[in-house]
C-alpha cells in the first residue's frame, strides 16, 4: 500500500491512461476522486477501483466544473495529497495548415489551460496539508515530435517544460511537480495519432521507433505515477519521466 491515506484527482480517468492511473492508485490505498467530461465512464472506472473512489462530471477547460470538483474531493476525503492532470486531447494527424481553429482553440483549452486551472484551483488545498505531489502527463511529442501533430506536439512541449517550472515555483510549498511523458499506448487517442484505423502496418511503422519494440500500456504509465506520487518519490521534483520504451533516446 504505497499510497495509503492519500487522497487523489485524476482527471481523464474514465478511460485510457487515466483509468490505468486511478485504478492502481486504489489498489495503492488512496482515496481516489476520478474527474472526466465521461461521467459514465468515470463511474463505471470508479467502481471497478473500488476503495471508496468516487466518479465527478468535470470539464477541465473551465474553471467553475473545477472549482466544484475540487470541493466535492474535498468534501468526501477531507484532504487533497495528489493531483493528476491526465486528461487531454489531440487533433488527428494531418497537416499542420489543415487543424482548424476550433481544434487548435480544444487542443490548448484541454491540455494546457487545464493545467493553469487546475493549479489555481488546487495549490492552496495541497500546501494545507503539508504539501503534496502534482503530476502532468506531458508526452514524447513534446520532445520528439512527429509529422501531422504539430499543434498537439507543442501543447505537450508546455506540459514538459512547465512542470520544471511548477516544481521551482511550488517547492517552497513542499509541493512536488513532475512530469509523465509516455510514448504511444493503445487508448481512445491512438487513431488520432497515427492518422487512421490501428491496422497491423500502422502500428508495426510506430513500433519500428520504439527500441523495446512495443507501444506503452495503461499500467506503465500507472507505476511510473504511482512511484512519483509516493513518499518513495520525496526528493524527486521536476523531472519529466519518459516511459516510452527508448523512443526518445
Ligand atoms: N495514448 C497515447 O499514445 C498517449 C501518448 C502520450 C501522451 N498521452 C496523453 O495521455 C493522456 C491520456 O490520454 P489517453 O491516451 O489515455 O486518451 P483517452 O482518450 O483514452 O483518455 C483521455 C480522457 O480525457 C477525457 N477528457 C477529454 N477532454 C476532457 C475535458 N475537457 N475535461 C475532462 N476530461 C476530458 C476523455 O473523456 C478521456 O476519458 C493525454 O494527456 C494524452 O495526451 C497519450
Amino acid at each position: 500500500m504505497r499510497l495509503k491515506g492519500k487522497v487523489a484527482i485524476v482527471t481523464g480517468a474514465g478511460s485510457g491512461f487515466g483509468a490505468g492511473i486511478a485504478e492502481r492508485f486504489a489498489a495503492e490505498g488512496a482515496h481516489v476522486a476520478l474527474l472526466d467530461i465521461n461521467l459514465e465512464g468515470a463511474q463505471k472506472v470508479a467502481v471497478g477501483a473500488g476503495h471508496g473512489a468516487i466518479a465527478l462530471k468535470c470539464d477541465v477547460t473551465r474553471a467553475d466544473d473545477i472549482a466544484a470538483a475540487v470541493a466535492a474531493t474535498r468534501k468526501a476525503f477531507g484532504r487533497l495529497d495528489i493531483v493528476v492532470n491526465n486528461a487531454g486531447w489531440t487533433h488527428r494527424n494531418k497537416s499542420m495548415l489543415e487543424v482548424t481553429e476550433v481544434e487548435f482553440d480544444r487542443i490548448y483549452n484541454v491540455n494546457v489551460k487545464s493545467i493553469y486551472l487546475m493549479t489555481q484551483a488546487t495549490t492552496a488545498a495541497l500546501a494545507e496539508g503539508g504539501g503534496g505531489s502534482v503530476i502532468n502527463i506531458g508526452s514524447t511529442a513534446g520532445e520528439r515530435p512527429r509529422p501531422g501533430l504539430t499543434w498537439y506536439n507543442g501543447s505537450k512541449g508546455f506540459v514538459n517544460l512547465v512542470s520544471k517550472s511548477m516544481a521551482v515555483e511550488l517547492a517552497g510549498q513542499n509541493i512536488r511537480v513532475n512530469c509523465i511523458a509516455p510514448v504511444l499506448g493503445q487508448t481512445a487517442l491512438t487513431e488520432e495519432f497515427i492518422g487512421g484505423p490501428a491496422t497491423p502496418e500502422r502500428l508495426k511503422a510506430f513500433m519500428a521507433t520504439i527500441p523495446l519494440g512495443r507501444m506503452s500500456k495503461a499500467s506503465d504509465i500507472a507505476a511510473a505515477a504511482v512511484f512519483l506520487a509516493s513518499d518513495e518519490a520525496e526528493f524527486i521534483t521536476g523531472a519529466v519521466l519518459p516511459v516510452d520504451g527508448g523512443r526518445t533516446i
